[in-house]
């Protein structure tokens, strides 16, 4: 979703703001747009499309603009098509301030009606205009823009993270944040703010977060920040861990490939540390502190959006087979809304690759004003729901950059399998069964490098299929996550649409589509309820559909029914969804790939939904 880089220093920071946009490109966006304190004005750039488009509108890549105060973001359209006039920077009514927004100013239009009965001539159809007007109107009365921005944010509804200058004030910076993360970087006679650490990490690896209420100023020397109220705030200084080489293509065509390729690496990483074999145990330092809760929880409620719900759906089946305890699993948007009766005696675990997911973060909000434990499984270090949880387990994929979630969706399975485990020991799992799901855990990693080894014959799939219109996926039981899990990948790069089903739903509506023009993928690995899932092969299988499945590697009767097999390393049944989607999601990158889709930056998907 929107993004944001901006900079006070000594040093020329068009390229910079420029570098930083790039590098913010992943979350999704529509236009791109900077503002340049120079000579006691401000200059304002921007453009609809890339961040490539905006670069050669100003010439900026030939070093002709200079300046040591600047701002730049990226739109994800919420109000106004994504046009030149709707991107960021917006100006307030004199010109003389500009403002950078993600988020939404629910009251904007009632701001709108009142400045304009004071003369304020709008141009643009955004809520973030009316912001910048409202500042420019505080600014007149106390000609202190720190006091302005707080201020104007006071008579504010909604969600944002904002950075502010005025070409009065050619020394300072000023950001908010609510609802919408902003970062600030500490550097040395010279400061950031971003909305992401990767915009800025080449830069400095000493982060601020902001908490929501909070507005800094920064200068070239440092920083100051503040409530909304004007009372003081304490911050401390963190360290950014992740490397620039993790937030880089690598020598592969697309980020989304690279992470696909990664998984063997990412999953270990999720259990280094934590895998105990020789116990049969799992050892998680964010959870000891809540595990009487854990333990003695009437339930566990699941929340999350996309994929990270698609992995609670598979952390149902582990936490009720494995830990036996009851487990529900809702969408954060939905929970958020339907007043959910939760209480002290439930666990409502988020599961969010960012953190940083609206509905996510409201939802568990909801849980814990209404006393539940709160936990989290996330992959942004030092994000908003890893912050606000009660406790938590960090999933260590490792900054994720392709806008389909891959790598961080297998990660929180081996997180929620490590979960699974230790409950179930604690619940009286002896320490042999332990042993045996601990040592099988330990091998997924080599498993999923062997997946990855050959995926020529999944290319050669994709190519086959790269024209049809409809695609259906179906599984079983945790398989039927991964076919949900499945056909989003598709839809969401390749545009195809695709939908999942579990696989025995099928014949009480969805055969009905089923002909020699539809692809149905199945999920059928060796399991408890194989027969069951031949079963729904031969129903297809009589009517033509074209039928391609995953199956484990030793498997010799879906070969006499599908048109296409591929194969994965057998393991234990709850665990087998973390390596059976990942020919799934190389069928859905090659898909896109052989239909020319631009598959890091799919159309209208935001990496990171921090809006309603
Ligand atoms: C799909 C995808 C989304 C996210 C969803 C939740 O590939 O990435 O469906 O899973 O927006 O995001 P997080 O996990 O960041 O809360």
């Amino acid at each position: 979703m929107c993004g944001i880089v901006a900079y006070i220093g000594q040093k020329n920071c068009v390229p910079l703001l420029l570098e930083g946009l790039r590098r913010l490109e992943y979350r999704g966006y529509d236009s791109a747009g900077i503002a340049l304190v120079q000579n006691g004005s401000i200059g304002v750039y921007k453009k609809a499309g890339k961040v490539a488009e905006l670069v050669s509108a100003i010439g900026a890549s030939n070093g002709e603009l200079k300046a040591s105060l600047g701002m730049g973001h990226t739109r994800w359209a919420t109000h106004g098509e994504p046009n030149d006039t709707n991107a960021h920077p917006h100006w307030d009514q004199k010109r003389e301030i500009a403002v950078i927004h993600n988020g939404i100013i629910e009251n904007y239009q009632v701001i709108k009606t009142k400045l304009a009965q004071e003369g304020h001539i709008f141009e643009t159809a955004t809520d973030t205009e009316a912001l910048a007007h409202l500042i420019g109107a505080m600014y007149e009365r106390t000609g202190n823009l720190c006091s302005a921005v707080r201020m104007a944010l006071a008579e504010v509804e909604g969600t944002y993270g904002i950075v502010v200058l005025s070409k009065h004030d050619p020394d300072r910076l000023v950001a908010a944040r609510k609802g919408s993360p902003i970062i600030l970087g500490v550097g040395d006679g010279e400061n950031f703010v971003a909305s992401d650490a990767a915009a800025i990490v080449d830069h400095t690896r000493q982060v601020v977060y902001l908490e929501d209420g909070e507005v800094a100023e920064l200068t070239r020397e440092g920083f100051r920040t503040m409530t909304i109220d004007d009372v003081k705030t304490d911050k401390v200084i963190q360290e950014v861990t992740f490397e620039l080489s993790q937030i880089e293509r690598g020598g592969y065509d697309h980020f989304m490939l690279k992470e696909i390729h990664e998984q063997p690496e990412t999953i270990k990483n999720g259990m280094r540390g934590r895998l105990l074999i020789e116990e049969g145990n799992i050892k998680l330092g964010g959870l000891q502190h809540v595990m009487g809760r854990l333990l003695s929880a009437r339930r566990i409620v699941i929340t999350a959006c996309g994929t990270s719900w698609h992995a609670g759906l598979v952390g149902e089946y582990m936490f009720e087979q494995i830990a036996k305890i009851p487990t529900e699993v809702e969408y954060a948007s939905e929970f958020r809304y339907r007043s959910p009766l939760v209480n002290i005696d439930d666990v409502v675990l988020v599961i969010s690759q960012s953190g940083e997911t609206a509905d996510s973060l409201a939802a568990m909000r909801e849980a814990k004003r209404k006393g539940a434990t709160v936990l989290g499984i996330v992959n942004v270090v030092g994000s908003t729901i890893a912050r606000e949880s009660d406790g938590g387990v960090y999933v260590h994929a490792g900054p994720e950059i392709g806008v389909a979630s891959t790598k961080a969706f297998t990660s929180q399975l081996t997180v929620l399998a490590l979960i699974s485990l230790m409950l179930a020991r604690q619940r009286g799992m002896t320490k042999e069964d332990g042993i045996v799901l601990a040592r099988e855990l330990a091998t997924i990693p080599d498993k999923a490098r062997q997946i990855l080894e050959n995926t020529e014959h999944i290319e050669a799939i994709a190519r086959e299929f790269k024209d049809v219109k409809n695609f259906l996926y179906l599984g079983r039981g945790a398989n039927f996550p991964v076919a949900l899990e499945g056909a989003l990948k598709l839809k969401e790069i390749s545009y195809i649409h695709a939908e999942g089903y579990p696989a025995a739903e099928m014949k009480h509506g969805p055969i009905a589509l089923i002909d020699e023009n539809m692809p149905v993928v199945f999920v059928v690995p060796k399991d408890a309820i194989y027969e069951k899932v031949l079963s729904n092969l031969q129903e297809v299988r009589a009517r033509r559909g074209r039928i391609i499945a995953v199956v484990n590697e030793d498997d010799h009767e879906v070969e006499k029914l599908a048109e296409f097999v591929i194969r994965v390393p057998r393991t234990y049944g709850f665990f087998g969804p973390i390596l059976n989607i990942i020919p799934l999601q190389l069928l859905a990158y090659h898909m896109a790939v052989a239909r020319g889709t631009d598959v890091d930056q799919p159309r209208n998907l935001a990496k990171s939904v921090t809006v309603e």
